[in-house]
């Protein structure tokens, strides 16, 4: 069995603009750097927010085997029917009481090792949804569910850095790696806590630049100055920004052993 398993995970993937990003950077980055699997949240997917067919039908042709999502994911498309109709590795917020049981976790067989991805959404700052529970005593009771001997990723889609931050030290030993999304902001805190886990609290996005998280800016600025709610709309032409994660783990230990933010503005 090879000693590690290198990942590559995508921050959220944000409109036309991500999903070109992805399709640029995925064959590169792969090659450069040798890695095993891809993953990429997805909750932002198609043109403001959730995901459709052809919208994962791009991201699957870029070569991303496992998907995460957020607080969006359910936006355009009934995550129950799209369970019955594909078969994409989707890990959804778990602590939402709405998740299909499908997209819980997901497991896949690298390098003759499992690995398993959850996604959680935090709740600090978030709108209030009734169906998100708790996600630490969520993840308490899924990782009594997941496959054992196996690496394991945390996606946690939160607005609020101490969420996520709590989180990663929460589970620090005890999954291989904690990585945070949703800010669409990379933050530059990559690092290995003392008990072996890999944490980063925001990979931040693939999508348009510059722009307001993927917005045009125009739009959001207008929102500030006149403090009205304005409709949302994303750039479909111009510069890309792209941010992921690189993972290293051990698969013995299952540990990270290496855990490097990657940026890139695409012209
Ligand atoms: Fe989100």
């Amino acid at each position: 069995m090879p000693d590690k398993t290198k990942i590559l995970f995508f921050g959220d993937v944000s409109g036309t603009l991500g999903r070109e990003g992805v399709k640029k950077m995925a064959p590169k980055w792969k090659k450069e750097h040798q890695t095993d699997v891809i993953i990429a949240n997805v909750e932002n997917l198609a043109h403001n927010k959730g995901l459709t067919l052809r919208t994962m039908a791009e991201m699957d042709e870029a070569g991303v085997e496992i998907y995460t999502g957020g607080n969006h994911i359910w936006k355009k498309y009934e995550l129950d029917k799209f369970a019955k109709e594909t078969d994409y590795k989707i890990a959804a917020p778990a602590n939402d009481n709405r998740c299909p049981e499908k997209y819980l976790f997901q497991t896949i067989e690298i390098n003759e090792t499992k690995l398993v991805v959850i996604n959680l959404n935090g709740r600090t700052f978030m709108e209030h949804e009734t169906t998100i529970s708790n996600p630490f005593t969520k993840i308490d009771e899924l990782l009594q569910q997941v496959p054992k001997d196996a690496n394991i990723i945390i996606d946690m889609h939160a607005e609020a850095t101490s969420d996520k931050r709590a989180l990663g030290l929460y589970l620090d030993g005890r999954v291989s790696t904690v990585v945070g999304t949703h800010t669409h902001i990379p933050t530059a805190d990559a690092q290995i806590l003392a008990e072996g886990t890999g944490y980063l609290t925001d990979i931040g996005m693939v999508g348009a630049y510059p722009s307001v998280l993927g917005i045009k800016k125009e739009i959001i600025i207008e929102k500030f100055l006149t403090e009205t709610k304005i409709m949302h709309d994303l750039p479909t032409t111009g510069q890309i920004e792209v941010n992921a994660v690189l993972l290293e783990i051990d698969n013995r230990t299952h540990k990270t052993t290496d855990i490097k933010s990657l940026r890139e503005i695409i012209n």
